[in-house]
């Protein structure tokens, strides 16, 4: 595949669909990190919406400063300015929000493969489909703005974590057009900030429930290990084990293997 992204075509489309992301829109060909031109945007006073896009980074990031690599004009990697009035204790369970909208964007090409994997994936089966990193920008302790930064596996894979990623391309998807996707993807941000910001992550907590990847499952957290039996109303991972249910609000999740019947928790 490997093309520009034609800010054209995305303009138009977001327009005819009157999303209010996505505006101003800037892409590049190369950028060092598309999370890192948001926050200095946001930072010189870039509106709610502002979306940042490249075709290639030289030094995109994960989380916990992991690398994000990627060939240029493959995939689609971007990073969007919010300001949304939220409560400081709201914003961890954002990044719930936003793969929720990713997942709903990549599942319309898909006939239902996508899951939500807290915190912060999209995955197939058990492979990476796509990455959030929210990052914030503070002043005085106080949240000024948030910048969610997204890639996704268009075309290709990382090579390099080839065996625990896929791509759109490698799952079959015909409908590769990054453009038509980046305003799915926005467009349901867009409605489910909104539910976010009246009702919390409760608001949406039916959805994840419907879409998670580890619920039943057998997972490690860091260093423990349990069934994953869902997420609560502050966005936190559930986590039995002998000593019974408990919230994990940060961690790395790694499947085990196994399917486990429904236990006393929330479902
Ligand atoms: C993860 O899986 O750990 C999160 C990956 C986030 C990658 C995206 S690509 C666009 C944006 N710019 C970055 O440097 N990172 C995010």
């Amino acid at each position: 595949m490997s093309s520009r992204f034609d800010s054209q075509r995305f303009t138009a489309l977001a327009r005819e669909r009157r999303l209010a992301l996505g505006a101003p829109f800037s892409a590049v060909e190369e950028t060092g990190s598309t999370n890192d031109d948001a926050l200095l945007a946001a930072r010189a006073g870039a509106p709610h919406g502002a979306t940042f896009l490249a075709d290639a980074q030289r030094s995109g990031r994960g989380r916990r400063g992991r690398a994000w690599v990627s060939p240029p004009g493959e995939n689609l990697m971007f990073s969007v300015v919010l300001r949304p009035r939220l409560e400081p204790e709201r914003v961890s369970s954002l990044t719930l929000v936003v793969g929720l909208s990713v997942r709903e964007a990549v599942d319309k090409r898909l006939d239902g493969a996508a899951r939500v994997k807290w915190p912060n994936d999209v995955v197939v089966e058990t492979r990476k489909l796509a990455g959030i990193l929210v990052e914030s920008q503070l002043i005085a302790g106080r949240i000024e703005a948030l910048v969610a930064g997204i890639g996704i596996n268009v075309g290709s894979t990382p090579v390099e974590v080839s065996d625990l990623a896929t791509s759109l391309r490698a799952l079959g998807c015909a409908d590769l057009e990054r453009e038509s996707l980046l305003c799915d993807v926005l467009g349901g941000l867009e409605a489910r900030l909104s539910i976010h910001a009246r009702a919390g992550i409760g608001g949406l907590i039916e959805e994840l429930r419907a879409h998670d990847a580890l619920i039943g499952r057998r997972v490690r957290v860091d260093e423990s290990t349990g069934i994953a039996r869902g997420i609560d109303a502050g966005g936190a991972l559930l986590l039995e084990d002998e000593t019974g249910i408990r919230p994990i609000v940060s961690g790395t999740v790694e499947l085990l293997e196994g399917r486990h019947p429904p236990g006393p928790g929330p479902r």
